[in-house]
């Protein structure tokens, strides 16, 4: 039974981190003109409109994508997000966030090839009006981590992969390394994205031992919050996990991340942490 919606979150302040960090690896592979596969294992509804048909029960996007919308002093990261953001928003107000489908739809080049799951019924009808007719996005009402496994290795051998669960279980964490480990085993020269929500930290610190342990080089870690780690408290924080990311990105962290604790949390309440989990 899935009652994950992500239309109640998004552009919160944790798809503002995940966001940013898509967008700039997707660029960045595109550098090269090999076709790229890119896929997104849960891919939510593609699109949400604020204050439209679909609930945005607590306005989140107002502590996330609304605080950064007008802002001149963005580090270049999140200049790029808000750029990207702006295009979907034919007015200066913000009316439309795109999510990571129609973020990574709007880069697509002829020889890229998108490939979407979503496993919620109504969000995968929503996902298909979205997306629209396009040859180069395919969209699967599967499991993402079994679709996953089917897609790779890639016939190009190039990969960006987003692995963004709603982890409504707890051994949603544990699953999500195996799957990782078993998809890196078909396909270790991929770019692999994870994001990861805190609510409780000993999961997360559970899951970087995992990562750790599981003999895949060159993993970095990204996280901010934006209240100190509280079980009570929901989601305080949030990260993301990059394996073999590309080389720039580490740098444009270490502008944005502080930009983002300072700006989203409450004074004196941010945090974040950058952190090389295993080296190359
Ligand atoms: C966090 S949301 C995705 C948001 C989206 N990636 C974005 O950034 O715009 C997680 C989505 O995964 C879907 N989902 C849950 N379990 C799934 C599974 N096993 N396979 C595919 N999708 C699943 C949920 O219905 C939900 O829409």
């Amino acid at each position: 039974m899935l009652s994950y919606r992500h239309a109640f979150h998004a552009g919160n302040f944790a798809d503002v981190l995940k966001h940013s960090v898509w967008l700039h690896t997707l660029s960045y592979l595109q550098q090269k003109d090999k076709p790229l596969r890119i896929i997104d294992t849960h891919a939510g509804a593609g699109g949400y409109h604020f204050g439209g048909h679909q609930p945005i029960r607590n306005r989140e996007y107002d502590n996330g994508i609304g605080q950064l919308w007008q802002k001149a002093d963005l580090p270049p990261l999140l200049a790029t997000y808000v750029k990207a953001v702006q295009a979907f928003n034919a007015e200066q107000t913000l009316a439309h966030y795109p999510g990571s489908p129609l973020l990574a739809q709007a880069l697509l080049r002829p020889q890229d090839r998108l490939f979407l799951h979503e496993l919620h019924s109504t969000d995968c009808r929503l996902l298909r009006d979205a997306i629209g007719k396009d040859p180069r996005v395919k969209i699967i009402e599967e499991d993402g981590f079994q679709g996953l496994q089917a897609l790779l290795p890639p016939p190009d051998r190039r990969g960006l992969v987003l692995i963004d669960p709603s982890y409504e279980i707890k051994s949603d964490y544990q699953h999500l390394v195996r799957q990782v480990i078993s998809a890196h085993q078909r396909f270790a020269t991929g770019t692999y994205l994870i994001w990861y929500p805190v609510v409780l930290r000993q999961r997360i610190d559970e899951m970087e031992r995992a990562l750790q342990k599981s003999g895949i080089r060159n993993i970095q870690l990204f996280e901010f919050g934006i209240a100190p780690d509280h079980p009570d408290y929901g989601m305080s924080a949030s990260g993301m996990i990059v394996i073999n990311p590309p080389w720039t990105l580490w740098a444009e962290m270490e502008a944005a991340l502080p930009y983002l604790a300072d700006q989203l949390a409450k004074p004196g309440e941010g945090h974040y942490r950058q952190v090389q989990v295993v080296p190359e």
